[in-house]
């Protein structure tokens, strides 16, 4: 039998890492960041010392970036020359640089055969933005998590208080919400509910209810 793929997409700070990562391992399935792919691949750039917002320069870091992917710890994850960049990637420099360089149609078809190719691990929970609609339109199930802008705010603000970048929360909202016109006004692979995805809005709803709501849905 071929393996599963669970595909759970949405805007960012909809709460749908965490709650992959759970249902992941709830169901013992590996667990996949794909948004993770796009921020090293912007972090490699500026590494390089190159510029994100030009695509030529972007496509050259790809082009000598050499990736391999592992499992560890229940997830799919993946070294960049040797190194595996965690915390390096979740910056504000990263967040700001990432969408320019996912709207890139080169990068999105190189990340998209990675993802493919990932169901040699096995069973999958994928979050992301175009898992549903784009790399597995053929998922087994597909969910798509939202929340109210100002939850969302709330919810990236307190993640990024340990990281000592936290700004006001009307910050994060508006950097948010740049972040999202970017994502779904792009012309490939735009943020989009795939019409036979369960949309969960998870407004005033904590990890652990969503999970139960999404796991009972998908048979777990
Ligand atoms: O989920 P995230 O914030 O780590 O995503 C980082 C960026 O990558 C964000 O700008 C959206 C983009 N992305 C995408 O275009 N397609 C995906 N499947 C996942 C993320």
């Amino acid at each position: 039998m071929p393996n599963r793929v669970i595909a759970v997409d949405g805007p960012a700070a909809s709460g749908k890492s965490t709650v992959a990562r759970k249902l992941a391992a709830q169901l013992n399935y590996r667990y996949v960041d794909s948004g993770a792919l796009y921020r090293v691949i912007a972090w490699k750039t500026l590494e390089n010392s190159r510029d994100t917002a030009q695509p030529a320069e972007v496509l050259e870091t790809l082009r000598t970036m050499r990736v391999e992917f592992f499992e560890a710890e229940g997830a799919v994850r993946y070294r960049v020359d040797g190194y595996e960049p965690r915390a390096e990637i979740r910056t504000e420099r990263v967040s700001g640089a990432v969408s320019s360089v996912a709207a890139i149609p080169e990068v999105r078809a190189a990340v998209t055969q990675w993802l493919r190719d990932m169901v040699r691990f096995g069973n999958l929970v994928m979050e992301g933005r175009d898992i549903g609609t784009v790399v597995f339109p053929g998922a087994d199930q597909k969910f798509y998590l939202d929340a109210s802008p100002e939850e969302r705010a709330r919810r990236r603000h307190a993640e990024l208080k340990p990281t000592g970048e936290a700004a006001d929360v009307g910050r994060v909202m508006s950097s948010l919400q740049t972040r999202d016109q970017k994502d779904s006004g792009r012309s490939t692979a735009p943020l989009c509910i795939a019409a036979d995805a369960q949309v969960v809005d998870t407004t005033g709803l904590t990890i652990d209810q969503v999970v139960a709501v999404i796991a009972q849905r998908a048979g777990g």
